[in-house]
């Protein structure tokens, strides 16, 4: 089942989707490209969201208000979690989970890497059982040693790769690693709008190869929560 790790396909919650039109948009773009499942991840930022409870509630309500409209029904939602200091320790953190499973997707800081980063994302997987989804790896290079990016691909995550890595020398050589080394990475367009950063699924089913697209579809069953 081709599956959307990553997306900002809510409207009005984040620097995704503005508009319930273009949310209904991409989510039919999606189905154009073959999506069968999404995972709805907007931004969550702690220091700017009065709390876990209150991002939850906002989020719930943009999904509610395109719901019953979307071309794909097999809908999960989750959060694109900024690491920041102490976010281990925010109330409610384990909330954040994709909804249904015990994964949480991360998203590095983008600046050079330091030690607590690794310790916050550590934090977060032992403190609530939870597996570790690491945003889009290959977004790193220019930031990170070679040795910091080895760091961050051993963290035992799931790896997540953005579709457009494979449009690009540099990050598809990060992805093919990832691809070949390891065995949890998953897939996803990281969509915002029908423009710059569009749905892609289309140009990954071109560049990679069925049996990797079916591990990334895997990762979600994976984790599933016991019903
Ligand atoms: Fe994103």
């Amino acid at each position: 089942m081709l599956t959307e790790y990553h997306c900002h396909i809510l409207p009005g919650i984040d620097d995704g989707s503005d508009s319930v039109d273009t949310s209904l948009k991409m989510v039919e773009m999606m189905k154009v490209q073959g999506v069968e499942r999404i995972v709805a991840t907007p931004h969550f930022y702690a220091h700017r969201e009065k709390s876990v409870a209150d991002y939850l509630q906002k989020r719930q309500a943009a999904y509610e208000s395109i719901k019953d409209s979307m071309a794909i029904q097999d809908v999960h939602l989750g959060a694109e979690v900024a690491i920041e200091h102490g976010i281990s320790e925010l109330p409610g953190i384990e909330k954040l989970a994709i909804t249904g499973t015990r994964i949480i997707l991360l998203e590095l800081p983008y600046r050079a890497y330091e030690k607590w980063m690794s310790e916050e994302i550590y934090n977060i997987a032992a403190e609530y059982k939870l597996k570790v989804m690491l945003a889009h790896v290959h977004r790193y290079l220019p930031y990170y040693s070679r040795d910091e990016i080895e760091t961050i691909l051993s963290s035992k995550s799931i790896l997540q790769i953005n579709n457009e890595a494979f449009a690009s020398w540099k990050e598809k050589r990060l992805a093919k690693k990832v691809m070949a080394e390891h065995t949890h990475f998953a897939f996803g367009s990281d969509a915002h709008n029908l423009s710059d950063r569009k749905p892609n699924w289309d140009l990954l089913q071109k560049k990679v190869k069925s049996d990797a697209i079916e591990v990334s579809n895997s990762m979600f069953d994976r984790y599933m929560l016991p019903i």
